[in-house]
């Protein structure tokens, strides 16, 4: 993985599950295995299925899982799957966290019509999905190209900024720990609520932000954007 570093601050999480395994699943599994998880694998289709690159390159920092194992087992599970299926996804124990590194493309997902107008957003989806989980939004406003390529040790000038948002403070902590530990600064926004600011559509969808950058983007955000 080029360029991957290693930060002060550690997250404790010890079992990473990653539950699809696609361009974002692989990037989020790659840096969890570089700073020593210990990471799950599940798609859809069953462990046969998961591709073998990874789990090559994971070696025995990863194992191929079923998506139920995974929710299962996992201290910290990362959902980076398609919208379309989130009602597929087991409900884990409570008080897990959940990330959500998913976006809503209607020409995949279908066109909803509660995001469309703006009268809820992506993760709050996937929190009354999973109402006992404790959702935290990540990952989803860069592309999953930029989740290994720009990272950077803490202090580094300009480095790059990622957005947490969820209603669980202590749940934002942790994953924000875990960001940080990948390479990246923290922005927190605040509750899940606040997650349509870095949805698409939105002027920090994609680019390249520093923490300061992206905290004007996500003020400048405005709602009814998507379509
Ligand atoms: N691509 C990006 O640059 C990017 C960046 C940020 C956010 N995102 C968002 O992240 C999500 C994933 O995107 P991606 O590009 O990584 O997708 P992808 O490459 O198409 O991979 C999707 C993965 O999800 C799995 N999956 C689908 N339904 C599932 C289910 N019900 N249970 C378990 N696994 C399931 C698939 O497994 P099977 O093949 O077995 O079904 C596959 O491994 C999307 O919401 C996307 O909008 C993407």
């Amino acid at each position: 993985m080029a360029g991957a570093v290693r930060t002060h601050r550690k997250c404790t999480m010890a079992k990473i599950g990653i539950l699809g395994v696609g361009n974002v699943g692989k990037q989020i599994a790659r840096l969890a295995a570089a700073h020593g998880h210990h990471v799950l694998l599940g798609n859809s289709r069953g462990p046969q299925d998961i591709p073998y690159d990874i789990v090559r390159e994971l070696s025995e920092n990863g194992t191929r899982s079923t998506a139920q194992e995974v929710v299962a087992e996992s201290d910290l599970l990362v959902v980076a799957i398609p919208l379309v299926n989130y009602s597929q996804i087991p409900q884990p124990p409570a008080g897990t966290i959940v990330v959500d590194a998913g976006n809503y493309y209607p020409d995949r997902d279908g066109v909803l019509p509660e995001l469309e107008e703006g009268r809820t957003s992506m993760s709050e989806l996937l929190q009354a999905h999973l109402p006992k989980a404790r959702v935290v939004k990540a990952f989803n406003h860069v592309p999953a190209a930029a989740l290994t390529e720009n990272v950077q040790p803490r202090g580094s000038e300009n480095r790059q900024a990622l957005i947490v948002a969820g209603d669980d403070p202590e749940a934002r902590v942790t994953v924000g720990a875990l960001i940080d530990e990948f390479g990246f600064d923290v922005l927190d926004i605040g509750e899940l609520a606040e997650g349509w600011r870095v949805e698409r559509g939105t002027p920090s969808y994609m680019p390249r932000f520093n923490k300061e950058e992206l905290a004007q983007k996500v003020g400048e955000a405005e709602r009814h954007h998507t379509r």
